[in-house]
């Protein structure tokens, strides 16, 4: 079947083949029956516009690739979500791969969108992986990296000041009364998990309460890692009557398993979760958490890649990003005087 050219859509409505792609790529004012003329024959003859040979003109694709560890966490499909919004707003298409933690698919989605040349990439990595990113420099593909600590040669960076949070979550506990608080970390190699752990061992130090191995598990940052790391804290005899899990959702995997085993949260063990999903308002109890300001960090990594593809000049300086989180106290924690 011959293929319907932007020749035959002119020749239909009776006008130029410039018109019409003014009226496709808005470049210029058409007036409106002219503008209806176009749309009606690029209708009737099912025109679609070659966006390959649209982007072999302008050099762009006006698409931006989105690259995530997890979309089944509640805390990286809000993210995404905020970013596919922003990038529409901002007349980009936003190509959203889930890596799933999975360090070879995230490399063949990196191939991918250099493949598809998108004109820039916001990337969070499925653990410290800077390997791929001097892959995606290689290419040249401005490049922003969100919730991790790389290298600043490499690219900007939006990131959580994650010691400080952890420190105040833990804090929050102590000033509750409770000495022996437990830690379900997030996975080893996830650069925000460790500086979180960091800020809860200064919390406990500067309280003069002695850190506790046996109190400290690894998680995953999963409903299931958040059961299993609870059961591991609360089958020790001394147990913990305070737990800082590393995010929201193994937070109320923790709360599903104390309650399971005939805990009381908060009465026999508290509860403070990290991200503030909207599911943690939901939960019964409502969990106490750390709220991370999502829209926020969603905001500078879009606004600062679309700033990066707008400037004219390639040599832009990358730039570090701080943001801060903030406690939000619920009903999954309480005062110990036992
Ligand atoms: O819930 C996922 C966690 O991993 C969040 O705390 C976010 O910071 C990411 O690093």
């Amino acid at each position: 079947m011959k293929r319907v050219t932007i020749k035959d859509v002119a020749e239909r409505a009776g006008v130029s083949t410039a018109t019409v792609s003014h009226v496709i790529n808005n470049t210029r004012h058409v007036e409106e029956n002219t503008r209806n003329l176009v749309e009606q024959s690029m209708n009737d003859l099912r025109y679609h516009p070659n966006s390959l040979a649209r982007s072999l003109r302008s050099g762009e694709t006006k698409t931006i690739g989105l690259i995530v560890p997890d979309v089944s966490n509640l805390f990286f499909a809000d993210i995404a979500r905020r970013i596919e919004n922003l990038g529409y707003e901002h007349g980009y298409s936003v190509i959203l791969c889930n890596s799933g933690n999975d360090l070879k698919k995230q490399r063949t989605y990196i191939d991918t969108l250099t493949a598809k040349q998108v004109d820039g990439v916001i990337f969070i990595s499925a653990g410290e992986s800077t390997e791929d990113l001097e892959r995606l420099s290689k290419s040249n593909t401005p490049i922003v990296v969100a919730d991790r600590v790389v290298p600043l040669s490499l690219a900007d960076v939006v990131l959580l000041n994650n010691e400080e949070a952890g420190y105040t979550a833990t804090k929050h506990l102590i000033d509750l009364g409770h000495t022996k608080i437990g830690c379900i970390t997030g996975p080893s190699d996830v650069s925000p998990s460790m500086q979180r752990v960091s800020g809860y061992r200064r919390a406990l130090e500067e309280n003069d309460i002695r850190f506790k191995d046996k109190y400290v598990t690894a998680g995953d940052f999963t409903y299931r890692g958040g059961n299993e790391g609870m059961k591991r804290l609360l089958s020790q005899p001394d147990r913990p009557s305070a737990v800082f899990v590393l995010n929201d959702m193994m937070a109320i995997g923790a709360i599903s398993t104390a309650r399971s085993l005939g805990y009381r949260v908060p009465e026999d063990v508290s509860i403070v979760g990290f991200d503030d999903i909207e599911l943690a308002n939901a939960v019964n109890p409502a969990l106490t958490t750390m709220a991370q300001p999502m829209q926020e960090l969603a905001d500078v990594a879009t606004k600062r890649l679309i700033e990066k593809l707008l400037s004219s000049e390639g040599n832009w300086e990358n730039q570090k990003f701080v943001l801060h989180a903030k406690l939000v106290v619920r009903e999954s924690t309480a005062p110990w005087e036992k």
